[in-house]
């Protein structure tokens, strides 16, 4: 057992300080363990947002040392032990007291984007894509709503880019929808003219905050600002779409004409239709793909 020293954030919206607290430390503990330990024995109106104290709510994330992390998920022996712990709010979000922020800018962020919705079933009634589309965005379904990548992206981190980027979070949950050959949605005029793909400037910091190891960047932004790329940027692929008629997957929905971001977001509710959950795959013997993409 050894004494350590934590500097933890106490104060609400008005402003608040680092308060040191000394703490008895054994094998063994994390984090959440030592700020609940605090609670019980310190500071009983500490107040820490948890839930599952296994890194899969997305509940207790802090910023420790100045890192966004999972209070649950961060061992006290993986922190330098000659200095004190200094245990932070978010910041990108805004605090409600002491290690709680109010992360709801991103549930609206969320509802922003359209719901999956299906291309039409073959002639047998069937929908089917390839097993290695299945795969792909299935590295996206991990994410655990966290908001870490949404804490340490520089963009969002400035409160005029909030008003001008969805985030990498919501980014790849948009890459989930765009690379499945399933989903009939034209989402690419949206990422440009409304989530504001151009803002990321590929530095992967969000990349390595994710506690599910998701490769947000490469594997979701990158692919995404291609695809917006090839649609609006490469006079070659458009001359090729002229020539050879091919069509874009659809036609764009007509609420892209809404105005940009700062207006009031998008509800579920505004989007056609309910939510419709994503059809049964079946592996084919012989599959055409239903986009080019
Ligand atoms: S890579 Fe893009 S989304 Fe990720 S932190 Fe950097 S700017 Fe933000
Ligand atoms: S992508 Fe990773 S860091 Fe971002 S919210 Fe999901 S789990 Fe958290
Ligand atoms: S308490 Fe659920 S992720 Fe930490």
């Amino acid at each position: 057992m050894a004494m350590r020293t934590f500097k933890v954030w106490r104060g609400d919206r008005e402003g608040g300080e680092l308060r040191s607290y000394e703490a008895a430390v054994s094998e063994g503990m994390v984090v959440l363990d030592v700020l609940h330990q605090l609670q019980a024995t310190q500071a009983p109106d500490l107040a820490v947002r948890w839930n599952c104290k296994a890194g899969k709510c997305g509940s207790c994330s802090m910023e420790i040392n100045g890192k966004p992390k999972l209070a649950c998920m961060t061992r006290m022996n993986s922190l330098p032990p000659e200095q004190p712990v200094t245990v932070q709010p978010l910041k990108t979000f805004p605090v409600i007291r002491d290690l709680v922020t109010d992360v709801s800018w991103n549930y609206r962020q969320n509802q922003r984007i359209a719901p999956f919705k299906p291309v039409a079933p073959g002639p047998d009634g069937q929908r089917r894509m390839y097993q290695e589309d299945a795969d792909r965005p299935q590295e996206f379904r991990k994410c655990i709503e966290c908001f870490l990548c949404q804490d340490v992206c520089h963009v969002l981190r400035d409160r005029e880019g909030k008003e001008r980027f969805v985030g990498p979070r919501f980014m790849i949950r948009v890459a989930g929808l765009e690379m499945n050959p399933l989903d009939d949605d034209d989402r690419i005029p949206e990422l440009k003219q409304h989530f504001g793909s151009g803002m990321c400037n590929i530095t992967r910091c969000c990349t390595e905050v994710c506690p599910e190891h998701i490769n947000i960047t490469d594997n979701g932004i990158i692919p995404l600002k291609e695809r917006v790329v090839d649609r609006y940027y490469d006079p070659l692929l458009a001359v090729g779409r002229l020539l050879t008629g091919k069509k874009l997957r659809t036609i764009a929905r007509p609420e892209l004409a809404r105005p940009e971001h700062g207006s009031p977001e998008l509800s579920r509710a505004e989007h056609p239709g309910p939510e419709q959950a994503e059809p049964e795959l079946v592996r084919p013997e012989a599959v055409a793909r239903t986009r080019s993409a």
